[in-house]
């Protein structure tokens, strides 16, 4: 039986001034699964993000990322899911693309080759193969998000977590990322996806996470809640969408 790429369970957590980031969220994520997670502004969602790849640790409960607890072995979670912040600018580290994808592989100590190879499959993977000695700092909004993809592709993580990928993005620009994403999840990559826009990504999740009040208030099929999307303050998907 394959295990697993995450489990939640019965995860609480509490920020230093006492606010409740999560309350009691359990959910299993299996291999190969893409996901659309869910809720209005504060609901959790970038708390929970932060959980899957061991940045944060649960105050109460455990969050296992292939059969591995985040509490014993961060590091551990950390290299097996990537995650794509909501600031893309927060994830710059370099001041030329090149240089900012290679950061990442540089850091594991990889053969040279080996990090050449990843930094150009990325950079490729992205479209930002022509920009490789672009300035960081002169890029468009659209471009440092698909920066903050190639260096966490260049990690090769087998989850792949991304906080609000298609905010601040153009047409164009969510459409390319949507195609990105597709073509990770053809090559089997595990993706949870934070959104607002159930319906863009209907094509790429096809189980929605749905959170309120820190807590996971609905997991299922993303047909099973459109009817009830607006109560759930969301925008609406499915047959019942209206602009
Ligand atoms: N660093 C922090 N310190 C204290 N409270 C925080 C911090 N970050 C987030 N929170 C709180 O935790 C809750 C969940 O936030 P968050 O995970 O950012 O929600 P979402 O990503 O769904 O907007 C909110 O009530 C928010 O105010
Ligand atoms: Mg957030």
């Amino acid at each position: 039986m394959t295990a697993p790429a995450l489990i939640f369970e019965d995860v609480s957590y509490f920020y230093a001034d006492k606010t409740r980031g999560l309350d009691r969220v359990g959910f299993s994520v299996m291999p190969g699964e893409c996901i659309a997670l869910c809720g209005r502004n504060g609901s959790g969602k970038s708390t929970l993000l932060r959980h899957a790849n061991g940045l944060a640790r649960p105050s109460s409960g455990r969050v296992m990322v292939f059969g591995v607890c985040t509490k014993k072995d961060a590091v551990f979670a950390r290299l097996a899911v990537g995650m794509v912040f909501a600031d893309s600018s927060a994830q710059i580290v370099e001041e030329r693309v090149y240089e900012d994808v290679a950061f990442g592989p540089e850091n594991l100590n990889l053969p040279r080759p080996e990090v050449k190879r990843r930094v150009e499959k990325a950079l490729d993977w992205t479209g930002l193969a022509p920009l490789a000695a672009k300035r960081t700092e002169n890029l468009s909004s659209g471009e440092k998000r698909r920066l903050a993809i190639a260096g966490v592709l260049a990690m090769e993580p087998r989850v792949i977590v991304l906080d609000e990928p298609f905010s601040n993005l153009d047409w164009p620009g969510k459409t390319a990322l949507l195609d990105e994403l597709l073509r990770l999840k053809d090559l089997g990559t595990t993706l949870i996806v934070a959104t607002h826009d159930v319906e863009l990504v209907q094509g790429l999740c096809s189980r929605i996470l749905i959170m309120d009040k820190g807590a996971l208030i609905r997991d299922g099929g993303l047909a099973e809640f459109a009817a009830e999307s607006q109560s759930l303050g969301l925008r609406p998907w499915g047959q019942t969408s209206r602009v």
